[in-house]
């Protein structure tokens, strides 16, 4: 089972093949584009947390990290205790509550028993701000093993994403870290906001009338 137990042994004894050591390329590169310092940045499922280091470096102040492992949480605190702007959240990513302007995705998506993906992209639209964004990596890849770390395919992920966000980009990243290279998938979901979806029906309906009444006119002329 997948609980905190089972995250605080990987973290306990250092099971923790995931860690890159430092920030993944493609996730650099995003962060490097964002302009406005002051948005809400949740990392969920952060384990060392390194995109929150490099964040602050380049002069976010919002940033939150969130694990279900103490451990995992206890180690980032005590090296980044010096740093204000972090905030600290040792629970499930599922009982979070708050609005966030961008989440990022780092190996969390891929660490979750995929019966709770529906449930991940539900609450990442639940957790973004009008305007919000989640964006990160996913594997596109199916693993040849029993996960942790389970893969998936684009097109599976692009059915269920769209239920609940709009798909901004999705596509085989190109600057993956080697080991990592071809097997990875960069996204960028905006949250559906009510307002965009009404705009949507009403242009619907505006063409759907119009073409009605240039159907009738040539109808008329003929
Ligand atoms: C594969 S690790 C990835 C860690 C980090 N994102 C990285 O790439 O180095 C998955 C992390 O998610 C955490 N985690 C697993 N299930 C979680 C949940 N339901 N809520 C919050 N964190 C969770 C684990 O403790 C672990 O640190």
């Amino acid at each position: 089972m997948l609980d905190a137990q089972y995250w605080n042994d990987r973290h306990k004894d250092s099971d923790t093949p995931w860690n890159l050591r430092t920030i993944s390329p493609p996730l650099k590169a995003y962060m490097d584009q964002l302009e406005d310092k002051q948005v809400r940045i949740l990392i969920p499922g952060a384990g060392h947390a390194h995109e929150a280091r490099y964040l602050v470096s380049l002069g976010f102040e919002d940033v939150t990290i969130c694990d279900i492992s103490e451990v995992a949480i206890g180690h980032i605190r005590s090296e980044l205790s010096s740093i204000s702007c972090i905030h600290y959240i040792c629970g499930d990513f599922f009982t979070l509550e708050g609005e966030y302007d961008v989440i990022l995705e780092q190996t969390f998506f891929c660490a979750l028993d995929p019966l709770l993906r529906e449930s991940y992209a539900q609450k990442m639209a639940a957790l973004l701000s009008p305007k919000g964004t989640l964006a990160g990596l996913l594997f596109g890849v199916e693993f040849p093993f029993a996960g942790p770390p389970f893969g998936g395919q684009m097109d599976e992920y692009k059915i269920l994403f769209s239920k609940y966000l709009y798909i901004h980009e999705m596509s085989m990243c190109y600057n993956s870290i080697a080991p990592r290279s071809g097997n990875e998938i960069f996204f960028i979901c905006k949250k559906k906001v009510f307002g965009e979806k009404l705009t949507h029906y009403f242009l619907f309906f505006r063409m759907m009338t119009l073409s009605c009444a240039v159907f009738r006119d040539i109808k008329e002329r003929f």
